[in-house]
């Protein structure tokens, strides 16, 4: 695999007997999952690669794709959580960081863009300002075709799209992806006659970037989705071993849940590359939406290093020892660049050196400092930053967080809290059938 895990440094944290009598339970929790017995066996879907993004499919993504890429200068996504997080950090890792800057010449692919992830009006407007004279596609992304934030994005887009070209052009600009028979999404494109793409009702949102959700957005910003679904098939068939000394997938989860055990509450994912931020949110997702529930789980956090050892790197050497760290580290960078020669600024010594080596010193340098200060910090490293190592990684940590699930106890596949806040917003904006909360909510804001 393109992965590989090393857990030399966190040696002084973990005695080998604690792995050794972590065993049995792991081996459990493989059954569990292998042979779909264990809770929230109806969303496994995820684990066959390639049955998921079978042939047809992926030809009809990439062909769309190549439509998008042709004719559209900006494309925008409309998608919340699993329906965006997945395309987003693959689409951030893996282009040009400032693809948007780029001269036109230079750009093979539209500008992305990301919509309905949030209600906020300045985002919103700005976009729209922002797509003054550019030739915009749309792709509208929700699995439940309910959810309140892509909804109300899809339908000021829609009115903008429709305004801009007229009503039948705009059809052929939007993209559909949604359930194959269910909701509002799936009946307006019907009825306008969008071109759709189903989200497979066995796969939850969080682990659905490698199904239509994640994979027409990907294709049309330029990458190559059949090296993202190689990396992941090659990270299936690594990680399909039950002994935890042979899979390193279920070594990472036999780790976090040790770290548990032992009263760790944060897991922080820290990256030395900033095009990796938006993985950090996809891991985010992945890990708090799946186990945090039961009135258990560690928090997921994320940090950039070395720009974050400026703020919280004081509190990860000395505060409050209930953090670990689990370290992404990428061996070799797309593009190097080397220290000129200077004066006067005390840098001789690093004449010459390149940036990606200094990166890889200030790794090094944390990783002792961290470790030193009680942070157990397990790595993972991928020689370089592609689709195929991307998907591999992806499929890594999706393995890895099932088992770990299990290994807890807890559902690893469902999301029921995310539920109380939407009830509770459907009330106070008046959504029909919620009348009697809306007046118990209005009195306690009211008090
Ligand atoms: O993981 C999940 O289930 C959630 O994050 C959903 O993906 C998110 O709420 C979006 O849901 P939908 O795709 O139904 O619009």
């Amino acid at each position: 695999s393109p992965v590989s895990l090393n857990l030399n440094y966190v040696a002084p944290f973990v005695a080998d007997h604690e792995w050794e009598q972590l065993c049995p339970a792991v081996s459990r929790a493989h059954h569990l999952l292998h042979a779909r017995t264990g809770q929230g066996a109806d969303f496994l879907g995820w684990m066959d690669v390639l049955e998921k993004g079978n042939q047809e499919e992926i030809t009809r993504i990439e062909k769309t794709a190549a439509r998008i890429r042709e004719y559209a200068d900006a494309f925008i996504v409309i998608g919340i959580g699993g329906s965006s997080l997945g395309a987003k950090a693959v689409i951030s890792g893996l282009s040009h960081s400032f693809h948007s800057s780029l001269h036109m010449q230079k750009k093979n692919s539209p500008d992305v863009f990301f919509l309905g992830e949030h209600f906020g009006s300045d985002y919103t407007c700005e976009l729209l300002e922002a797509l003054e004279g550019k030739n915009v596609y749309v792709n509208v992304i929700s699995k439940s075709g309910t959810t309140t934030e892509p909804a109300i994005a899809f339908r000021i887009v829609k009115t903008w799209m429709e305004h801009t070209y007229g009503k039948e052009e705009a059809k052929k600009r939007i993209i559909a992806t949604t359930d194959r028979e269910k909701g509002a999404l799936k009946t307006m494109a019907n009825a306008e006659g969008y071109e759709t793409f189903v989200v497979p009702d066995d796969v939850g949102g969080r682990y659905s970037v490698l199904t239509p959700v994640g994979l027409l957005p990907i294709a049309a910003a330029g990458i190559s989705i059949r090296d993202l679904i190689a990396g992941a098939e090659e990270a299936r068939l690594d990680y399909t071993e039950e002994r935890l000394n042979h899979n390193q997938a279920y070594q990472y989860a036999a780790f976090r849940y040790l770290m548990y055990q032992k009263g760790k509450q944060i897991e922080m994912l820290s990256v030395y590359e900033p095009k990796l931020a938006d993985f950090g949110e996809w891991w985010k997702q992945l890990y708090g939406e799946s186990e945090g529930k039961d009135g258990k789980g560690l928090f997921p956090a994320s940090a950039v290093f070395t720009t974050d050892l400026h703020s919280m790197g004081q509190y990860i050497q000395e505060g409050r020892r209930h953090l670990f760290e689990t370290v992404l580290f990428i061996g070799k960078s797309g593009n190097e660049i080397q220290i000129p020669r200077g004066d006067e600024d005390g840098l001789d010594f690093l004449t010459g050196e390149y940036l990606d080596a200094i990166n890889k010193k200030a790794f090094q340098a944390t990783l002792l400092a961290h470790t030193d200060g009680a942070v157990p910090n397990v790595i993972l490293e991928m020689e370089q930053l592609d689709a195929f190592s991307m998907g591999a990684l992806m499929y890594f940590f999706e393995k890895a967080c099932a088992i770990s699930g299990y290994l807890l106890g807890v559902n690893p596949f469902d999301q029921p809290g995310v539920e109380s806040y939407k009830q509770n917003m459907y009330a106070l904006l008046g959504k029909p059938g919620h009348e009697q909360r809306r007046i118990a909510l209005e009195e306690r804001l009211n008090e």
